[in-house]
């Protein structure tokens, strides 16, 4: 198995050689795994010119998944924005078609108390957040830049969703709850914009044809409420891109940490791309105080989804969650009477865990 491995920019340089680190040691005597690194972002736009550069790309698709750090930085915005051009992580999410965004939060135990929310309103949570990743208004046309209009300056992005579009995130939606506890809740804002009638429209045609999974639907107003009212009334959420990316680091608060988070960018063909759901966090770069953990547990779901590696996916959750019940913590997660550790440290724990 061939893996891409584009560690990017701020954090993604420190976290991936940590989930890097845990990758080799788990496949260890298990099974051969090939990692080639690429350039993406800034890094790939100093490098190359382009924040995904030919090469990147063409690595891409030839493997069999990228584990992917972060891009971004306010250098990098700029840079963007005077030369017209899409993020590097966009345009690869967009041409390798990965559609299905898995962002399952399911908060260890031992770090209840790390979350903002009380612990009895976040015990037993296990959630699946389903986002759309290849269309919404990330990609809609018409988009433009802001230009002069009547003697002000006006600026233009169109939410747009295909019915095909809609149909296949609701069947990723629905086979993953299948898997799960037969609960989906579809998120959309139909009671204002026709895109989002669409999009309720073709979840409850699909729906239909999983009549062991229970439907509902709510407005994303709602849902954000609700989400920290009663996280553990929902089992699959299944919403837009642009919905899904808000939700989701809201939802990064019941796990304790965005450092917390991982995710699953999948294709219908099977390709996968493997990242944790923060940026790049250019505050806090360089420093070896990023959290590794998030992109530690997208390993794991590269070994689950892409390798079907299931018994390797568990020993690296697991090791994650033990070093993490022993009190080895990054400053995000931090409490009293815990050990800070840095980045190097937390992937070196990981490591020693799974070994122990
Ligand atoms: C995410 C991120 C990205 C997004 C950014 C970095 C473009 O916030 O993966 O959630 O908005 O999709
Ligand atoms: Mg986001």
């Amino acid at each position: 198995m061939k893996v891409a491995v584009l560690p990017g920019d701020g954090v993604g340089r420190e976290i991936v050689p940590e989930a890097v680190k845990v990758l080799k040691a788990v496949s260890n005597g298990r099974f051969e795994l090939e990692l080639e690194y690429g350039a993406i972002g800034m890094s790939g736009v100093e490098a190359t010119g382009k924040p995904l550069p030919d090469e990147t790309l063409a690595m891409a698709q030839r493997c069999d998944a990228i584990l992917f750090g972060s891009v971004g930085g306010p250098e990098y915005e700029q840079w963007l924005r005077k030369n017209k051009v899409r993020s590097g992580l966009l345009q690869l999410r967009r041409t390798l078609g990965l559609n299905a965004n898995l962002r399952p939060v399911r908060p260890i135990r031992e770090l209840a108390s790390v979350s903002t929310l009380k612990p009895e309103v976040i015990d037993g949570l296990d959630m699946l957040i389903v986002r759309e990743l290849s269309s919404d208004i990330y990609f809609g046309e018409p988009r433009g830049p802001v230009e002069s209009a009547n003697g002000e300056r006006e600026s233009i992005n169109t939410m747009r969703y295909r019915e095909s579009e809609v149909r296949a995130i609701a069947h990723v939606a629905f086979k993953a709850a299948q898997q799960r506890n037969r609960r989906v809740c579809s998120v959309d804002k139909a009671n204002v914009l026709e895109t989002m009638q669409l999009w309720r429209d073709v979840m409850t045609e699909v729906g239909r044809e999983y009549p062991d999974v229970e439907l509902t639907h709510l407005y994303i107003d709602a849902a954000a409420m609700a989400l920290l009212r009663t996280p553990t009334r929902f089992d699959v959420i299944v919403t837009g891109n642009m919905f899904g990316d808000i939700l989701s680091d809201e939802a990064a608060m019941l796990a304790g940490s965005l450092g917390m988070m991982p995710s699953a960018s999948l294709a219908p063909g099977g390709k996968g791309l493997y990242e944790p759901i923060h940026g790049s966090a250019p505050d806090i770069a360089g420093r070896d105080i990023a959290n590794p953990l998030a992109t530690i547990l997208s390993a794991a779901m590269l070994l689950r989804y892409t390798l079907k590696r299931e018994t390797e996916a568990v020993l690296v959750e697991e090791a994650v969650r033990r070093v993490v019940a022993a009190g080895t913590r990054t400053g995000d997660i931090m409490e009293t009477g815990c050990t800070q550790v840095g980045t190097r440290a937390m992937g070196d724990a990981v490591v020693a865990a799974l070994a122990g």
